[in-house]
């Protein structure tokens, strides 16, 4: 029997998403081709109101923490890492397996990172990348973006980096209005879409910064990711042209209902999930005013075991998220993301709560 995924992804993908996969191929140098990737990133622009560089790599959305590394930090120039999960820390790890000083900014887990802080580290030293996780995925933790965002322009030197790999296309995100310089996604998260592609969301000047930056390798060199887009309207290389097909079908189906519409079903799925948990005993783990709506980390205050309830979720056709490493057991994660709706989720808890007797 399918499982639904109500994990933080790869979340559920609908049969006819799956079936607008399955087309002839044509070739990746064909007007073909530029018609079908043009029209995927004009409807991602149009999504996120955004007039800034947009593209789509065959690659999960690691790549763009690479990219992010490889591409916008100067020779003899440090980055800052903000710290507060385990997404957040592959950042920091990446940045620091790329040769790149980079310092850190911890916040405990479950609570966010302030802009105030960032500003103490901004004012004591000089960084060309800011990092941060927009929605961190093992804590359910968002950040406040546009807050940030706010800060970072008044450091024009300083690129802000965003993985928001778990809630682009389900939170809110307007890269132009919060001065993003780089955001990255996967769609296999709220894109409901199968894993193997990414987007990233560009600002002209992290694609100037590119031209500054030596050794960028071709795969993650954004430079040239950037340059032959401009030139061909295509790829450098050969994409995944099947999940094209699926994402230009989903996008049509999400520019219909648009960002906002999209957001408050995420938001809705959100505040059910939270007053379920603590109706019933448990925590939230992330810090009131800062909860993720796409994905939501609930602290095991009743010791339930994860594992087992996952074994007899099967039988009824779900699946949920336990915690994510160091978090394990200690808390489990619900994933409201993507094509779910509140009908959905209110199945999905009855289903636990029948289980776990609550
Ligand atoms: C916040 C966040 N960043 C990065 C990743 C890694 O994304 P991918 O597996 O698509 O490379 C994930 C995956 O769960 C994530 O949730």
């Amino acid at each position: 029997m399918h499982k639904k995924l109500w994990i933080p992804g790869p979340t559920e993908v609908e049969d006819d998403v799956l079936k607008a996969q399955a087309k002839p191929l044509f070739g990746h140098r064909s007007n073909d081709f530029t018609l079908l990737y043009d029209s995927v990133l004009t409807q991602l622009r149009k999504f996120f109101k955004t007039e800034q560089h947009v593209l789509v790599h065959t690659a999960s959305g690691t790549i763009f923490m690479d990219i992010a590394a490889r591409n916008l930090v100067r020779p003899g120039k440090k980055a800052l890492a903000c710290i507060n999960g385990s997404f957040s820390s592959r950042m920091y790890d990446t940045l620091v397996d790329s040769g790149i000083e980079t310092d850190r900014l911890d916040v405990e887990w479950g609570k966010a990172i302030k802009p105030e802080l960032i500003k103490e580290k901004l004012d004591e030293s000089d960084y060309d990348i800011v990092t941060i996780c927009y929605n961190e995925t093992s804590t359910g933790v968002k950040a406040d973006l546009e807050a940030v965002g706010s800060l970072l322009k008044n450091y024009p030197e300083t690129l802000l980096v965003v993985d928001a790999v778990s809630s682009m296309g389900g939170d809110l995100l307007l890269p132009d209005v919060w001065g993003t310089d780089l955001v990255f996604a996967s769609t296999q998260k709220c894109f409901a879409l199968p894993p193997g592609l990414s987007v990233v969301i560009v600002s002209q000047a992290a694609y100037d910064r590119t031209r500054d930056v030596p050794n960028k390798g071709t795969y993650i060199n954004l430079e040239k990711l950037l340059d032959y887009y401009g030139k061909k309207k295509q790829t450098p290389s050969t994409p995944n042209i099947s999940l094209l097909f699926a994402f230009d079908y989903k996008l049509k189906q999400m520019l219909v209902e648009g960002a906002e519409n999209i957001y408050k079903r995420h938001k809705a799925m959100a505040d059910y999930t939270h007053e379920w948990a603590l109706k019933h005993g448990f925590g939230l783990f992330a810090e009131d005013g800062y909860k993720s709506v796409t994905v939501t980390t609930v602290e095991n205050k009743l010791e339930k075991d994860v594992g087992d309830l996952n074994k007899k979720l099967a039988e009824k056709g779900f699946v949920i998220a336990n915690g994510y490493g160091k978090l394990k057991g200690l808390t489990f994660r619900i994933g409201h993301m993507g094509d779910h709706t509140l009908e959905g989720l209110k199945e999905l808890l009855a289903a636990i709560e029948e289980i776990w007797e609550l």
